[in-house]
């Protein structure tokens, strides 16, 4: 089989699993100027930042499996493989702890004031320990509310129940009064959803008017599930206390407008970046092309 890989991966994977087929790897994104080398591809492993548009698999007539490198599918247009009958997989569980860890590192980066005391620490201003200087919020006895109580949500729950928080849960079939009964209690909101249809855009001005005044919000899901130019306003008003995003609406831009904020720390879409987690993401991934070529079924199908 003849198989095309996104971007370069964490080795070894694609060198040993996918030993015996055709193997070409792109930079990364899918830009046109790489669509010839997919006309003849059988397989694609494509990571988040590859779109699977229906205009690329009608440039690629021979496709007939989709093994994305990642958890979230919202790259792909699910639609146009299955009128395509082309199999598509991604790779849940292996992610589960990294990505949570991230969340965790997040809400104690904003709680903790992490950024500003780095900011200072290297700034050679520093004076020494003040009583006052850069408080926080504590973590124990605060509430954390988990939107999205899939594997990742409530390996964030064990994390901020092991740091005395109490756990609220919001799953997406609540209704309106009850999301916003949820967000009226919580000092953190932690988003765990995937982004569809139903969540794109689910935490705008709205949303953040019903939640107390100094709620950190905290994404590690998608960038889309918020609307970042809100969330400005609601930093901008004083009436969050803070956020912490490891995704954006528009990636890899970030919202120019959340630069300014001292009470915001941004990372670069690294949820699933350990070693560790990489390579098994880029395991499972090549796993399931050899599954598919072998005529077995496949672990993780996406309907
Ligand atoms: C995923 O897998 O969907 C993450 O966003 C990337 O690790």
């Amino acid at each position: 089989m003849k198989v095309f890989v996104g971007q370069p991966l964490v080795e070894p994977s694609t060198t040993v699993l996918l030993a015996g087929h055709t193997v070409v790897t792109g930079g990364g994104n899918l830009p046109r100027s790489e669509w010839p080398l997919l006309r003849d591809a059988d397989a694609l492993l494509p990571t988040p930042r590859e779109r699977v548009t229906e205009e690329l698999l009608a440039a690629t007539p021979r496709l007939a499996v989709v093994a994305s490198h990642s958890v979230g599918v919202d790259h792909i247009d699910l639609e146009a493989c299955r009128r395509r009958g082309i199999r598509v997989t991604n790779t849940p569980d292996v992610l589960t702890e990294a990505t949570a860890d991230l969340a965790l590192a997040l809400i104690l980066a904003v709680a903790r004031r992490i950024r500003e005391g780095e900011d200072l620490a290297r700034s050679g201003t520093w004076d020494g320990w003040k009583p006052r200087e850069l408080l926080g919020v504590s973590l124990s006895g605060r509430t954390l509310g988990i939107y999205g109580m899939g594997r990742i949500g409530r390996a964030v729950a064990r994390r901020g129940e092991a740091f005395g928080m109490r756990i609220l849960t919001f799953d997406r079939d609540g209704t309106e009064e009850e999301l916003d009964g949820f967000l009226s209690k919580l000092d953190v909101l932690s988003i765990h959803a995937p982004l569809t249809e139903e969540t794109r855009g689910r935490f705008a001005e709205r949303e953040f008017l019903r939640m107390k005044k100094g709620t950190i919000v905290v994404n590690t899901a998608r960038g889309p599930i918020v609307d970042e130019a809100a969330l400005v306003g609601a930093l901008s008003s004083g009436h969050l206390g803070g956020a912490g995003l490891d995704v954006h609406a528009k990636e890899p831009a970030i919202h120019p407008g959340l630069l300014a904020f001292s009470n915001v720390v941004l990372l670069p879409h690294l949820g699933s970046a350990t070693f560790e987690t990489r390579l098994a993401m880029a395991r499972l991934a090549c796993e399931e092309i050899v599954r598919f070529a072998r005529g077995e079924p496949p672990l993780h199908p996406v309907p």
